[in-house]
This record gives structure tokens, sequence and C-alpha cells, in this order.
């Protein structure tokens, strides 16, 4: 945690005395930025894998032994209460078995000796172990508000203990990796009639358990893995209805390294055009496992296309829908449901960036790789074609050989 400005208003002395010092302290430390090397935002599988490789090259961590000493070094800021990136935040039913593989961080093995335990424990447990096996000590939960141009060529980036927006501490750093993930950005697409739907609506980043949702008919929206999976589980509750805006892309083969190369190259086509990413599943398909085509045996993976509105009592089709085109089933003209479950994926979380002006005409960040094509100080990892496991690894790894080299570190 990063030192508490405000500590020595509790050391005792009267409540006056104590707020002047507190307020003092505040001062001190709003005033004083702390130099580091580099500053990793985020401590997912991508900020985890940056700052082993930071740390491997010899930098050492802000708050390590010695590091006001040290010839070089890193911090790593995460807003989130404990380590696990955005895996303690999953809900309880997705355990380490349903999960496409949670790639080992580099340096150290995840062992799993039970399938069945919940992914939100199994992952937090395992990275808080690689934080404290690898000294990187993370700060948290720290909120990065905004990375600005500083004097210099530094970055200053703007942060504080999470609820204390009053406590800022500024960063000026040499290089950035932004390891934000998407947890934060759910999207919401906006469909017509949406606030006179009577009934709940949640996005499936908000999702906890088929038992919440057990009281009436359940509208899921989107064709990717977060729709299918939650479909099953609600399934076994309640009634359901699947709504795509394009058919299901079952994919029969398995997903080779050669299949999940390809998909990585259709997704860097994208950011090294400076284009949005595009869903996941656009990219991935759905794999036909045993449980999914059970689910299309039983009907629950069986998608209607999209509604065209929002009405109080549920979701309608303004055209017939009894005969639609190839991949999906046909329905009723009105649903009616108490939940819409959105399933329609995430963004990138990179609002505190804004200041940087990365964004081009397409919507998105032209990039070189990890790197910000315009600025080689700056990496994204976890974005775009490295939104994996797998590729956040490699993206950390990446990014720290080529901010070495660009630092002279
Ligand atoms: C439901 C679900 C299941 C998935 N399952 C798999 C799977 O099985 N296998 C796989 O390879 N991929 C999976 N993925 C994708 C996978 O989660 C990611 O690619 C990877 O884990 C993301 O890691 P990350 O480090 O980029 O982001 P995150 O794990 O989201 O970490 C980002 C961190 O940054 C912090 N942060 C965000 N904003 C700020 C800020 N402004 N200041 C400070 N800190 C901030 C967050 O609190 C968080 O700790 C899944 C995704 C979802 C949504
Ligand atoms: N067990 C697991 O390991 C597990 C479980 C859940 C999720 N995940 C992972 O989590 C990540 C995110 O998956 P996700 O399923 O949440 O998101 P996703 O793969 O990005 O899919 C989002 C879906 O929402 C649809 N959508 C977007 N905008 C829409 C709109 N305006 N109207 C209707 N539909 C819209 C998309 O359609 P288009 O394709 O047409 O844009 C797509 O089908 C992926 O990496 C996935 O593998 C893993």
């Amino acid at each position: 945690m990063l030192p508490d400005p405000a500590q020595p208003a509790a050391a005792g002395g009267t409540p006056r005395a104590a707020t002047r010092r507190a307020l003092r302290a505040r001062e001190r430390a709003a005033a004083a930025p702390v130099d580091v090397d580099v500053v990793v935002i985020g401590a997912g599988q991508a900020g985890l894998s940056a700052a082993y490789h930071l740390a491997r090259a010899g930098l050492v961590a802000v708050g390590a032994r010695g590091w006001h000493d040290a010839a070089a070094t890193f911090v790593v800021l995460d807003d989130a209460p404990r380590p696990g990136g955005a895996w303690q935040h999953r809900w309880d039913g997705l355990t380490m078995a349903d999960a496409h593989h949670v790639h080992d961080l580099p340096g150290m093995t995840l062992a799993v000796p039970d399938p069945s335990e919940p992914a939100n424990r199994a992952v937090p447990y395992y990275f808080a172990q690689y934080e404290e096996a690898f000294d990187l000590h993370v700060q948290r939960p720290v909120r990065v508000t905004r990375v600005e141009p500083g004097e210099d060529d530094r970055l200053l980036v703007r942060s504080h203990l999470d609820g204390r927006p009053q406590d800022e501490v500024v960063f000026r750093a040499r290089g950035l990796v932004n390891a934000t993930g998407t947890w934060r950005k759910p999207f919401w697409p906006a469909y017509p009639g949406a606030s006179s739907f009577a009934g709940r609506q949640l996005h499936s980043g908000q999702y906890r358990s088929a038992q919440e949702l057990a009281d009436g008919h359940v509208v899921v929206v989107g064709g990717g893995t977060s729709a299918v999976q939650l479909l099953l589980e609600v399934a076994k509750v309640t009634t359901t209805t699947w709504v795509t805006r394009r058919p299901p892309s079952w994919r029969d083969e398995e997903f080779t390294p050669e299949l999940g190369r390809a998909a990585v190259a259709l997704v860097e086509e994208r950011t090294r055009a400076g284009l949005l990413p595009g869903s996941v599943v656009s990219v991935t398909g759905l794999p036909l496992t045993p449980a999914y085509r059970e689910g299309i045996d039983a009907g629950v993976l069986r998608a209607r296309r999209m509604f065209s509105r929002l009405v109080p009592q549920g979701v309608a089709w303004d055209a017939p829908d009894d005969d639609p085109p190839a991949g999906w089933v046909g329905g009723p003209p009105l649903v009616e449901a108490r939940t819409v479950l959105w399933a329609t994926g995430y963004r990138a979380a990179l609002d505190h960036l804004a200041p940087l002006r990365l964004r081009g005409a397409g919507g998105g960040i032209v990039m070189d790789g990890s790197q910000v094509a315009a600025d080689p100080r700056i990496h994204l990892v976890g974005y775009g074609p490295s939104a994996s496991t797998v590729g956040a690894n490699r993206a950390g790894r990446d990014a720290v050989h080529r901010l070495r080299a660009h630092l002279g570190l």
C-alpha cells in the first residue's frame, strides 16, 4: 500500500494539531511526485507478467527494500482490493474446469488440485503467491485516474488510494505498461425501449448465480462464451431465450495453436489499423464441447435472431420471425421476460489514458504489437490480440523487452 499521508492524524496529539499535520503531509505528498522508470497499471495476468520481466531485468519494485537507492525502479498500481485481477469478480459457477485454460504466469506453475474449484478463488490465490514470490510489491487498492504528458519526456501518472481522491500520489514515469483489462467496461448496447422494460437487466459481468434469476423467463443477448455458459447455468433453474445478432459460430474442430495464431493475427490486423478489437467470439468461434452439444440438443443453445425492441413485459420482433435465416430458430413476435441478461462483451478500460489523446479516427489506438505506434514509451498489454492469459503473458514479456531497449534500461 502507498504511504498514507493522513496517518499522522491518528498518531496522537490534539485533533486540530493532528489535522494540521495531516494537511501538511497531504500537501507534501501532492507536491512531490515519485520518480520511477516504469509504471505498470493493473495486476492481472498482463500486469503481473510485465512486472515479473521488469524484476528479472533488475528493476526494483517501489516498496521493496532499498528501492530509493536502486538504479532503476518500477511500480505496479492496482485498484482491486486484493490479488487476482478480474478473476476475483467472476461468477461462482465458473470453475477451473470450465475456464478456457488459465496459462501459468512466467516462472511459477498454477497447480489446480481440484478442477471443480471456482476460478474466482483458485486464480486469486495463485496471483497472491506469485506477487509474494517475486517481490512485486503491488500497490493496492490504488486507482489511476489520469495519465498526462509531463516535462522531460516523462508521463505523469495520477493515482490515489481507492476511495481517497483527495490524497493524490503522482508518479513521474519514463515508460508505461497499461494492463487494465476490460472488466471495468462492460458493453451495454442501446436498443429501443430499454428503459421501458419493467423487469431486471444485468450485464454478464454482474451475474452472480442462476438462483438470483430463477423468478421468471430470462432472455440472454450475445453469441460469445459468456452467453453460452450462462445459458447453461440459468436453464437449470428457469426457462430461457437466446438471441444473437449473427448466427452462433460453432467450431467443430479443436482450437489448435495454428487456429489460435490465426485468430490473434486477425485482431492484430485491426489494432495495427487503429480499429477497435471487436468481439472475442468473432475471431475464436464457439467450441462444440460435449456440454455445448447437450445444450444444443436440449434446445437451450439454439438462438433466435436479435429482437427489435424491449417492451415493458419483455422483448419484441417487429417483423415475423417464424422462418429465420439458417443458423437461427424462429419464434413468436413477443417473448415475456423477467430478466434480460446482456452477455455482450467488454471494451478496453482505457479512460484514464484520455489526456494522452491516443485514439485515432478508427475509434481505436494504432498499435505496433503491444506498443502504441505513436509513442514508444507506452505499451498496452492484455489489449486486442493479447486479451487472453497466454497473450497477456507474451505481451508483458515483449513490452518489457522493447521498453528496456527504448529507455536504455
Ligand atoms: C468471464 C471471463 C472468463 C475468461 N476466461 C478465460 C480463460 O479461461 N482463459 C483465458 O486465457 N482468458 C480468459 N478470459 C479472458 C481473460 O480474463 C483475460 O484475457 C486475462 O485474464 C485478462 O488479464 P488482464 O491482466 O489483461 O486484465 P484483468 O485481469 O482485468 O486485470 C486488470 C487489473 O487492472 C486493474 N485496473 C483497471 N483499471 C485500473 C485503474 N484505472 N487503476 C488501477 N488499476 C486498474 C483491475 O482492478 C485489475 O486488477 C476470460 C474473460 C472473461 C470475461
Ligand atoms: N469459461 C471461460 O473460460 C469463459 C467464460 C466466459 C467468457 N470467457 C471469455 O471472456 C471474454 C469475453 O467473452 P464474452 O462472451 O463476454 O464477450 P465476446 O466474446 O466479446 O462476445 C460478445 C457478444 O456480444 C455480441 N454483441 C456485441 N454488440 C452487440 C449488439 N449491439 N447487439 C447484440 N449483440 C451484440 C457480439 O456479437 P458480434 O460478434 O456480432 O460483435 C458477441 O456475440 C472472451 O475471451 C471469452 O473467451 C471465458
